[in-house]
């Protein structure tokens, strides 16, 4: 049996890689792995599982139709488990065209690429296929305080580029379903954090600023809300849909844990203060708050009561124990942060950051 994941050196695909193939239950199963090594992926996230016999990487575009094709029939997949994407709000904001490339024509290729290759089988193999969509909470835009959490058949009102060829690629993955009978499942999940968490987000950014003494930009007021997720509870739960979701679903994925952007920040100071004391007093003297990101939405929140109830899945994570993880893991592994911060980094630090001047708010 085998795995077809895409994006499987980014942040989230890669800790589903390694979840995959150390859980005995799954070890079994071969990974193809396909990625193209953008900006985001990075091969040190795999290193340990140099040499394995079940992990196959393969350096590709999703949108590279014959490449897919050729994987397809080569490897005979059972599923496709596609991370690929760009997944920067901000880098969107920037320079939208690469997320309509790999978010939309990457996933149509996807598509019909896998269409294709499950035309081709019958019986038991054509019934157990599966096309697993990983998406976002981002699609359904954004909620007022007090509003209720988005449930999967909240609108979609997409408000960013990056949201916007999200949601574009959550439609075709629905028609794919609804006009070809494509059998997939799709999962929208909510803020990820944790291990190999690339430095450009909220969370990694502001450990590895507060570590090298750097201001800690904070967007407008710092008032907007996200649901932070520990990312090996998003790998468990796609496991569960990918094992017994029903087909050409939706499933909210979330942390039962909304947080206001200053609170995760003051929070992460607070550990650091505890973990690696500054000399100079605490981290949170580095604070700054900066101009507002265009568009910015205010509000996310995730209601996970679907893959609750259907599936039994709930966060195995309290955010004080996966933020403790993650900031613990980032200071052990500064090897790979001064990595990742090499070369194309500082120059998005200074597209993203030189114009936001730190305000007064
Ligand atoms: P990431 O940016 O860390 O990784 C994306 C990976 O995709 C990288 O390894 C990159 O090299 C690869 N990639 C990009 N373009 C490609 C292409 N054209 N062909 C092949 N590979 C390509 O992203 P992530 O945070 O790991 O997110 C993974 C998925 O989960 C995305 O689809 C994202 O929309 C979704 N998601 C992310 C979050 C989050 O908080 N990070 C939350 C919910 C959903
Ligand atoms: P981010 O990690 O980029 O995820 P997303 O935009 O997909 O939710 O940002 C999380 C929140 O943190 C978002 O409200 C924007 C805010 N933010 C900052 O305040 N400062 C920063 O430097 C970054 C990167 C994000």
């Amino acid at each position: 049996m085998t795995l077809l994941v895409t994006g499987g050196a980014g942040f989230i695909g890669s800790n589903f890689v390694l979840d995959w193939l150390a859980d005995p239950a799954t070890a079994n199963e071969t990974v193809v792995n396909l990625d193209a090594l953008t900006y985001a992926g990075n091969l040190r996230n795999l290193a340990s599982l140099q040499g394995h016999p079940k992990h196959v990487f393969v350096h590709g575009d999703i949108t590279e139709r014959a490449l897919v094709d050729r994987l397809l029939a080569e490897h005979r997949p059972r599923a496709v488990v596609h991370f690929a994407a760009e997944s920067h709000v901000d880098r969107s904001i920037h320079g939208p065209g690469a997320f309509m490339k790999t978010n939309i024509d990457g996933t149509f290729t996807l598509l019909e690429a896998a269409r294709g290759f499950w035309s081709t089988l019958d019986g038991d193999a054509k019934a157990a296929f599966r096309f697993h969509h990983v998406s976002t909470d981002e699609v359904y835009g954004s909620l007022q305080p007090g509003a209720p959490a988005f449930t999967e058949t909240h609108p979609y009102e997409p408000n960013s580029p990056y949201s916007a060829s999200k949601a574009a690629s959550d439609h075709l993955v629905r028609a794919w379903h609804h006009t070809y009978g494509l059998p997939v499942v799709t999962t929208n999940c909510s803020n990820n954090y944790g291990p190999w968490h690339f430095p450009e987000k909220l969370i990694p950014l502001m450990i590895v600023n507060a570590l090298a003494g750097k201001p800690l930009p904070v967007y407008g007021d710092g008032q907007q809300i996200r649901d932070w997720l520990y990312v090996k509870d998003h790998t468990s739960a796609i496991r569960a849909v990918l094992a017994r979701g029903r087909l050409g679903e939706t499933y909210n994925i979330g942390g039962w844990n909304e947080q206001a952007n200053i609170d995760i920040v003051r929070r992460i100071c607070a550990l650091l203060d505890e973990l690696k004391p500054d000399a100079a007093g605490s981290y949170a003297r580095l604070i700054t708050f900066v101009a507002d990101r265009p568009g910015h939405d205010r509000r996310y929140a995730i209601d996970a009561r679907k893959i609750e109830r259907e599936l039994g899945w709930r966060p195995a994570e309290t955010f004080e124990t996966g933020i403790r993880k993650t900031v613990e893991w980032y200071l052990a592994n500064g090897d790979w942060v001064r990595e990742v911060q090499s070369g194309g980094y500082r120059d998005w630090l200074a597209t993203n950051y030189a114009a936001r001047a730190a305000s007064a708010a």
